[in-house]
């Protein structure tokens, strides 16, 4: 295999260089700076000419300044003459607008894919996207991982194994069933209900076999926190013993935190796709496996 190099955005400086140890690849460090108007800076500190560069920048809060970000250090290195680009995304920003629900919406995820690939971008790698089935339709091939298994892992080896997996919406069903492949205990799911125009999203309280049982909500994001919220109470209601919320994507707004743990959740495990105080699971050896294949 062609060795490749490993640009760590300003974003994900942890994860690409945790990323590139597990490769045992190059790091070209990427210079940054905001100017006082808000505008960014980049500048790669090294050559990438000839490589197949990985650029790792993940596109949590403040979205658009690190989509701004990952864009100019995309066309810095296509301008430098790399042989190919690869970016790893892990959490990717306007994914949740993948269709155009009211008449006239921008369909915000094309826009940014198309903005990739005018930047020299060949291939996108990302964690758990809102919609896997609209990734096909995208103008550039992306990959996207699960990093379910790796949550479940965690709760295994804390001592969760045969607990509930419980997910979010019949949407959501095969992460519960892919948790519970490793926990090897039941599954199921919340029923839930998005309102278009304010993106609120209802629950609804469908009897679940979750007495004296210890749950694990898993949700691939957990933004304001109220879905979560609603869950963790409704279980709870139900006679749950320890509940647990687990997202892949923490993007924890404002107190949703404490809130969710005030609701009685008994903690929140996410990964590192958005570093956060409750990132406990790395999803380097996820991104690894991808980049060698
Ligand atoms: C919904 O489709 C997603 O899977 C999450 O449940 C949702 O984005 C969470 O949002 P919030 O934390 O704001 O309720």
């Amino acid at each position: 295999m062609r060795v490749m190099i490993v640009v760590p955005g300003p974003a994900s400086v942890e994860l690409g260089k945790e990323i590139a140890n597990q490769m045992g690849a190059q790091v070209i460090p990427v210079e940054f700076k905001r100017f006082p108007d808000g505008e960014s800076y980049i500048r790669l500190d090294g050559s990438v000419t000839g490589e197949d560069a990985v650029i790792v920048q993940t596109t949590g809060p403040p979205q658009n300044e690190n989509l701004v970000q990952l864009l100019l250090t995309a066309d810095a290195a296509k301008d430098m003459g790399t042989r190919s680009i690869t970016v790893v995304v892990p959490y990717f920003a306007y994914a949740r607008q993948d269709s155009r629900f009211r008449p006239g919406e921008a369909l915000s995820v094309k826009t940014i894919v198309t903005m990739l690939k005018t930047c020299g971008v060949n291939r996108i790698i990302t964690v758990n996207s809102h919609n896997p089935a609209m990734l096909k339709a995208l103008p550039i091939p992306v990959e996207d991982l699960s990093a379910i298994t790796l949550l479940a892992r965690y709760f295994k080896k804390k001592g969760f194994d045969k607990s509930y997996s419980l997910s979010m919406g019949k949407k959501g069903l095969p992460t519960a069933v892919e948790a519970s492949q490793v926990l090897e205990g039941k599954h199921g799911f919340i029923p839930t209900q998005r309102d278009r125009i304010t993106g609120n999203v209802t629950i609804e309280k469908k009897p679940l076999p979750v007495k004296d049982r210890d749950i694990i909500i898993f949700d691939d994001i957990i933004s304001s926190g109220g879905t979560m919220m609603k869950a963790v109470v409704w279980v709870k209601e139900q006679g749950a013993k320890r509940v647990y919320a687990a997202c892949v994507h923490a993007l924890l707004i404002g107190d949703s935190k404490e809130r969710i743990l005030k609701s009685g959740a008994d903690g929140i495990v996410a990964t590192n796709t958005i570093p956060s105080s409750v990132s406990a699971v790395s999803v380097a050896p996820l991104i690894v496996e991808a980049l060698r294949k």
